[in-house]
């Protein structure tokens, strides 16, 4: 890890890389960021990129790729069946995952497609220690719902407990009593857990629940999407794992699953994404389904380049420096912002830094929309692109009620070797600025809201928000500048 000590100032998390290719950023000014979150009907998924300047809403394909990854995708061997290029890759996840079957698929939600299509079948339960959204959406569609079992603490968006994303065993072994094996067929571990922070499971808790699994006869399936994250807090957070290489960790986490599925576009730098297994039977099942919804058997909906930039990451995944850099820059803007009193997900977890939108504005009912609206205002300050993660990121009921979510958050996502730490502090006071005009940022209402997957296309409007107020306030203090 990179822990190189400075002599004169506090300590700051230090980048174990240098930038070598670059891409220009603008920062339009406060009135051009009113129009176009307003034609953007207040939701940061629908701005155009050209109007953002720090694009924090997601971790998904935009970290940066490393001299070594373009280098392998320019000898990329691009046969349809046969290639080279899969060869590599497939060897590369069996050194590291030690499991004999990969299928790769074209991104992590078409393997929780092929996963769901296999085994769920109408009336099962599937637990887990909290949902993704693709995860979901995939085993209720094929009638199957779904059981979150994370542990009490993981819902508490203040806590001190290291490893929020642990499944809580007392409530598989009541649900396994109560549901029957029969119907459960598999328990699902989603290691940095997203929604809730991008919290890690223990390497204690992930070996606990595969033993418990084994006991029943019940499969057990990891997505490993955020893996990298989570094996740096099991390296520096979990006394028993301390000694051992990252290498180490993941091998040992493999040994306990049945089958593990990644999104690439966040494991290995990348794009794509992949299913390992162990079971022969349970291989030949779902290969079946590569071809007909990803592609041919080789390559799986991915490009070959994007295979062997994925070899690559894989390799740099278990590179303690490259690994610790993301975890620890989004501590450093969680440290931040408690010492500013900003309410905020902690301890800090991996992929980004999430505020706690519901305590940040809480003048605000939940149904106006806190996370939403903190988003927009966010942008509207800053030109910085976050991601609401709460009531608006679910779907409404069968009966048009709205569930409100455990957490409204606003996620600040750190791509990973992407920005640069005077931009994180950039960040850091933007938001500083905000949380003392809070009372300035009022909620949110539907203007056009899509049936399904309304977070990505539904279009608000301001109820008590006044934008306009906002941006003067901002402008009074910022002087002209942006
Ligand atoms: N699982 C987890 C834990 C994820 O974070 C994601 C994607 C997926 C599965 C689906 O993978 O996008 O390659 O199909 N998360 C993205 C995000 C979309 O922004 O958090 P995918």
């Amino acid at each position: 890890m990179a822990n190189i000590k400075f002599l004169s100032t506090p300590a700051v998390p230090l980048e174990m890389h240098k930038v070598r290719i670059v891409q220009k950023l603008t920062l339009i000014d406060p009135p051009a960021r009113l129009k176009a979150m307003e034609k953007a009907g207040f939701n940061t998924f629908l701005l155009s990129n050209a109007d953002v300047f720090l694009d924090m809403l997601t971790d998904s394909g935009v970290n940066a790729m490393s001299d070594n990854q373009l280098a392998a995708m320019m000898v990329a061997d691009d046969s349809y069946a046969g290639s080279m290029t899969f060869t590599r890759l497939e060897n590369k996840l069996k050194e590291l995952f030690k499991m004999p079957f990969f299928l790769p698929v074209h991104q992590g939600r078409a393997a929780e497609s092929i996963l769901a299509m296999t085994f769920v079948k109408e009336g099962n339960v599937i637990p887990m220690n909290y949902h993704f959204t693709t995860a979901k959406a995939h085993i209720t569609r094929m009638g199957g719902s779904v059981e979150e079992i994370v542990i009490d603490e993981g819902l508490k968006t203040t806590s001190t407990f290291p490893f929020k994303g642990n499944l809580d065993l007392d409530k598989l072994d009541h649900l396994i009593k109560t549901v029957g094996t029969a119907m459960i067929p598999f328990v699902r571990l989603e290691a940095g857990t997203n929604l809730i922070g991008g919290q890690p499971m223990s390497l204690e808790n992930i070996l606990a629940v595969s033993k418990l699994c084994r006991k029943h006869r019940i499969m057990t399936v990891m997505d490993a999407s955020l893996l990298q994250d989570n094996l740096f807090f099991i390296k520096s957070r979990e006394k028993a794992a301390s000694n051992l290489s990252i290498r180490e960790i993941t091998a040992r986490i493999a040994d306990s699953m049945d089958i593990i599925y990644f999104s690439a576009r966040k494991l290995g730098f990348a794009k794509g994404g992949g299913i390992i297994l162990k079971d022969k039977a349970a291989f030949e099942k779902m290969r079946a389904l590569i071809p007909l919804y990803e592609g041919f058997l080789t390559y799986g909906g991915m490009s070959v380049r994007e295979m062997e930039a994925l070899t690559v990451g894989l390799e740099e995944t278990m590179d303690e420096d490259i690994i610790s850099q993301g975890p620890q820059f989004i501590a450093h803007m969680v440290d931040r912002f408690m010492e500013a009193g900003i309410p905020v997900v902690t301890p800090a977890g991996g992929l980004g830094c999430h505020l706690d939108a519901k305590a940040f504005l809480s003048h605000l009912d939940q149904t106006q929309y806190p996370a939403g609206a903190l988003a927009a205002a966010l942008y509207l300050v800053g030109g910085i692109r976050g991601m609401e993660r709460g009531t608006l990121s679910e779907q409404r009921n069968p009966d048009g009620t709205e569930p409100l979510a455990h957490m409204e958050l606003l996620r600040l996502a750190v791509p990973r070797r992407v920005f640069t730490l005077s931009q994180l502090d950039f960040v850091i006071d933007r938001v500083i600025w905000l949380f003392q005009h809070r009372e300035l940022v009022g909620g949110l209402t539907w203007e056009e809201e899509p049936e399904i997957l309304r977070f990505f296309f539904g279009k608000l409007k301001p109820t008590t928000q006044r934008p306009k107020a906002l941006i003067k306030a901002f402008q009074k203090d910022a002087g002209t500048s942006h």
